[in-house]
């Protein structure tokens, strides 16, 4: 399939009238790649399951695996849900546009395809002048997961969605860097309190203030090793309710291990390995964000990941950040899974 990659600098006539034309091709049951301030998007009609089930080939997403419905307006919610609360309209008000996508009760019209068969569905206002545009042109809402193939980082540059999706689908919208760099925080508001299921730039802290009521965590998100698919039931382990947390996720081709402990034993920790591993003629990697920049290391990340895979390292040696910051939660969250829950205290 020959893809069409429009870059966008500015809101100007040019990007309108490619925006027009990517719009279109939602309209007719195709799929665009779009920037959001999150991650690269990979969108379709979410209200047409042929055109959904077209986003679960292109990036070789299991099907199970339910996506988030992006709206650029709140009136848009009532063609999605039943839930009427004024918790999501606190919510709404003070975070939307933004990196907050909300799990509600699905109305009818709302696909099983793109739902995960689950009754319930997710949504958000992305915080990207070209995603608003998207939207509104196309008249949908619009079901997009992370614009990558399935298992590999979250693009968060033009880049690294025109290496995944070249020739897959019919059209990227390329807008530079996202701004924040991980995905949204995702919240269930469908059960009896609201619980995050995935961590994200917007905190459990943040959310509990707006809204005046305490904000849980998933405790799936609370293990410290990869939740497995295969031995669910007999380990005792608690199934994340975000069925995309089960999957193997953000990895690159190199092993990697984390060092987790005060910032100059680690620093000092990987430099020994290094070097240890370059005598063995080991090509080595390292991520060591600047210490308590967490919205930098969310920024940045899988930018970084997939550097690591284009320089064909062999191993990747990380810093952890601390999890104490809701923030560098959010980011270990990501980076624990990269490394397939290989951590060295030190
Ligand atoms: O920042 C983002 O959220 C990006 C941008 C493109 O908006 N999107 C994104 O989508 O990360 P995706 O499909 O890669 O991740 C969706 C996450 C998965 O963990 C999925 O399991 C969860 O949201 N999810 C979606 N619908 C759900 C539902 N009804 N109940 C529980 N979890 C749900
Ligand atoms: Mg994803």
């Amino acid at each position: 399939m020959k893809t069409t990659i429009y870059e966008i600098t500015q809101l100007n006539e040019e990007a309108l009238s490619h925006i027009e034309e990517a719009a279109g091709i939602l309209k007719k049951g195709g799929l665009v790649a779009f920037p959001t301030e999150t991650v690269y998007g990979l969108g379709a009609n979410a209200l047409d399951e042929v055109a959904v089930s077209k986003i679960y080939h292109a990036k070789g997403r299991p099907g199970d695996n339910p996506l988030i419905v992006h709206i650029a307006d709140v009136a848009s919610l009532d063609r999605l849900t039943t839930q009427k609360e004024p918790i999501i309209e606190k919510l709404a008000e003070r975070f939307w546009p933004g990196p907050l996508t909300l799990v509600l009760q699905k109305k009818p019209a709302v696909p099983a395809m793109t739902t995960g068969g689950l009754n319930t569905v997710a949504v958000r206002i992305p915080d990207h002048p070209v995603a608003l545009e998207l939207i509104r042109r196309a008249g949908c809402p619009v079901a997009a997961p992370s614009a990558n193939l399935s298992g590999k980082p979250s693009p968060t540059r033009g880049k690294h969605v025109a290496e995944d999706m070249t020739g897959r689908i019919p059209m990227i919208l390329s807008a530079g860097d996202c701004s924040v760099g991980i995905e949204s925080t995702v919240v269930d508001l469908s059960g009896d309190e609201p619980t995050i299921l995935r961590p994200g730039i917007l905190t459990a802290a943040e959310l509990a203030e707006a809204i005046g009521t305490p904000v849980s965590l998933d405790p799936s998100l609370l293990l410290k090793k990869a939740w497995n698919a295969e031995t669910d039931g007999t380990g005792g382990a608690p199934a994340p309710r975000s069925p995309g947390m089960k999957y193997t996720h953000y990895a690159p081709r190199a092993e990697m291990l984390i060092f987790s402990g005060k910032q100059d034993r680690i620093a000092e920790e990987i430099k020994i390995r290094k070097e240890q591993q370059e005598a063995l003629g080991k090509k080595v990697g390292v991520i060591l964000f600047e210490e308590n920049e967490f919205r930098r290391a969310a920024g940045d990340l899988f930018a970084r990941l997939r550097e690591m895979d284009e320089e064909q390292v062999d191993l990747i040696l990380a810093g952890a950040l601390s999890e104490e910051n809701a923030i560098g939660f959010a980011v270990m969250n990501r980076m624990l899974k990269s490394a397939g829950y290989h951590v060295i205290t030190v």
